[in-house]
């Protein structure tokens, strides 16, 4: 159910044709090169399995999942690891996929913690990003579609853990957001 009084921000057809246009940018710069994706659980999920299938790449995915708490919706940097990598990535290329990129808390938090496990590269790729929230400077190589100050649900991303199984992407009404 699409939530009332909300905007849609990007629909399904606008997603699929940018997630196309990444995965063949990604598909190009590791060709001939095996890649570990790493997608960040949970909002990660329908993105992911739509850049993957369009990956002309060899593959393995793993999933991390990442609380961050802080008050509301604030990121604060206290990040706690509900669910850590099954594989080892030493040596290994990475990529890092994410929903949304907000303060940049988690992320930094991630690429530290994956740094030490002696990756022989990795980058990052977020369907969305806050580029004017954040807090923490992070490099984040592909980029979907920038947002502006909205809070974003469907496509995977949650408000109180509702709307990820929207197709399109839809910003929720301030009054909704407080
Ligand atoms: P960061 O640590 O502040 O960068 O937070 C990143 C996480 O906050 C994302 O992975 C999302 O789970 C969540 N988040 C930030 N902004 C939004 C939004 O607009 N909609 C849904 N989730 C969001």
């Amino acid at each position: 159910m699409i939530p009332e009084n909300s905007q849609l921000l990007f629909s399904r057809e606008q997603i699929e044709l940018r997630t196309r246009e990444i995965a063949s940018r990604i598909s190009a710069d590791y060709q001939g090169r095996q890649l570990v994706i790493i997608g960040v659980l949970k909002g990660c999920f329908v993105f992911l399995a739509d850049i993957i299938r369009n990956l002309d790449l060899d593959i393995t995915i793993d999933f991390v999942q990442i609380a961050s708490y802080g008050a509301g919706r604030e990121s604060s940097g206290d990040c706690v690891v509900l669910k850590d990598l099954g594989i080892d990535i030493r040596g290994r290329d990475v990529l890092i996929v994410e929903d949304i990129v907000d303060t940049g808390e988690t992320l930094a938090h991630l690429i530290g913690d994956l740094q030490q496990r002696s990756p022989a590269s990795f980058r990052v790729c977020t369907l969305l990003n806050k580029q004017y929230r954040r807090r923490v400077e992070v490099t984040v190589d592909y980029i979907g579609f920038e947002v502006d100050d909205v809070f974003v649900v469907g496509y995977g991303l949650d408000f109180d853990e509702r709307y990820r199984a929207l197709p399109d992407i839809y910003a929720l009404p301030p009054e909704v957001q407080a």
